[in-house]
């Protein structure tokens, strides 16, 4: 088990709350972890590897910190994501009961091992092209300028509100076919579904989710095809075999959400690492050029994702000489791989010129993040576009004011407060 000595430093308070369980149960992480991720995150993998511990809200997990184990950990076939197993093991180790999802939401392929998933990511992979990807950017660069638009000089704005969180909405609406009024009900859903909730909570919002999906995909279903994104993937067909209507439910549920929560922060975090690090700034600002490149340091340093989605162990597996038993749930922190010393030179240092490739922000293996070709190239317009329109923008808040969501899962603020100039 972790220590609690050094968590001490960071939590004055911890000793006091008590530690969950009997003396062989691990350190929980504090409600406060969110707020000294990185601060952490340095602590365990100074200690070691991989750690039993609880997370915040109770689950007890193995988290792998260090970069060479997680990539191990995200290849390992004995590190599996089956829906059904993880949903038995998750009521197991979370004693207030698992936050259950809407069944008709969790059946999909980053929830499957293969061949489910070989044959998901198959038919997907044939309607999300490299090509279809690359034909979205006059239409990336059309939807970031009318934002932009709308923004005057002078202003206090958040800018997650104005510009990262509708960008990413309204390209991953588009590329669903889903109008554009929906979007807030979206939001709304999504967060309910991502941060902690109550389980009556994260069920209400995910069933509103379902319903309004499934009539979606009928629509889609009965319509003619044609050459958008969604209607694609609805007729897409492989050695005879297509989608089924839960299957695209499920698929259009994880492009929802995985396509928006994320791009959104990779936005905010990058344009909150700049603000704080002017001269990082000045170098974008004389080279724009450089700011598609740079995308994959932003990615490594403060990237959106902190773990990885859970995965359980099959059987007794060895991970950096600790041996995590089976039945077990692993998560990943790709933010913690991603700030290793021995992977990064000053890890914790944002370089926009430094080779950040290798970084695992993505992911790694069979569940390589999917949309990473869009995020990029939702990333290069809006920086492109923002640092062009508004050179002199500021913070409009002192940096250690600004808090972090609540959610292991997704790193992002709460809100970033800008003078726009
Ligand atoms: C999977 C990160 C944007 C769709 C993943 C995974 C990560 C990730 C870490 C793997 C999770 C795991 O193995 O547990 C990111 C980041 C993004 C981003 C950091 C933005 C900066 C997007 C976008 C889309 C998308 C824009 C859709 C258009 C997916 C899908 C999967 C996935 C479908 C599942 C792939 C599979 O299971 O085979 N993403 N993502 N992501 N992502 Fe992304």
């Amino acid at each position: 088990p972790t220590s609690t000595r050094q968590f001490e430093k960071l939590w004055p308070g911890l000793s006091k709350r008590g530690l969950l369980g009997e003396v062989t149960t691990p350190t929980q992480l504090p409600d406060g972890y969110v707020h000294n991720l990185h601060e952490v995150h340095e602590v365990l993998r100074a200690e070691g590897p991989v750690h039993e511990t609880r997370l915040p809200h109770g689950l007890k997990v193995w988290v792998v910190t260090r970069y060479d184990e997680a990539k191990t950990a995200l290849t390992d076939p004995r590190l599996a994501k089956d829906t059904a197993e993880l949903g038995r093991l998750l009521e197991i180790h979370a004693p207030e009961g698992r936050r259950a999802l809407d069944e008709s939401l969790s059946e999909h392929m980053l929830n499957m091992d293969p061949p489910g998933h070989t044959r998901l990511r198959k038919l997907v992979t044939k309607a999300f092209t490299a090509r279809r990807v690359e034909l979205m950017r006059p239409r990336v660069e059309e939807i970031s300028a009318e934002l932009i638009a709308k923004l005057n000089d002078g202003d206090v704005v958040d800018l997650l509100e104005v510009f990262a969180f509708p960008l990413p909405i309204t390209v991953i609406c588009e590329l669903l076919g889903i109008p554009i009024d929906n979007r807030e009900e979206f939001r709304d859903w999504t967060n309910r579904l991502l941060t902690f909730g109550t389980t009556e909570d994260v069920q209400a919002a995910g069933a509103a989710m379902a319903g309004f999906l499934y009539q979606h995909v009928s629509k889609v279903q009965a319509a003619e095809p044609d050459d958008t994104f969604f209607s694609a993937l609805v007729h897409a067909t492989e050695s005879g075999d297509r989608l089924s209507t839960e299957e695209l439910v499920s698929m259009a549920f994880l492009l929802l959400v995985a396509g928006h929560e994320t791009t959104v922060n990779l936005i905010g975090n990058a344009v909150f690492q700049l603000l704080k690090n002017p001269g990082q700034l000045q170098i974008l600002k004389d080279k724009p050029e450089l700011i598609a490149a740079s995308a994959e340091e932003f990615l490594r340093l403060e990237g959106p994702i902190n773990h990885a989605t859970f995965r359980y162990t099959k059987e007794p597996v060895e991970l950096g000489g600790v041996t995590v038993p089976a039945d077990e749930i692993v998560v990943v922190s790709l933010a913690s791989a991603n700030r290793d010393p021995e992977r990064y030179e000053n890890p914790d240092q944002l370089d926009v010129t430094r080779s950040a490739q290798g970084h695992v922000a993505f992911g790694h293996g069979i569940h390589f993040c999917l949309g990473a070709p869009l995020a990029r190239l939702e990333f290069d317009v809006a920086m492109t576009q923002l640092l062009a329109r508004f050179p002199n923008l500021a913070l409009a808040a002192e940096p250690t004011t600004l808090t972090w969501r609540d959610s292991t899962l997704i790193h992002g603020l709460h809100t970033l407060p800008v003078r726009l100039a």
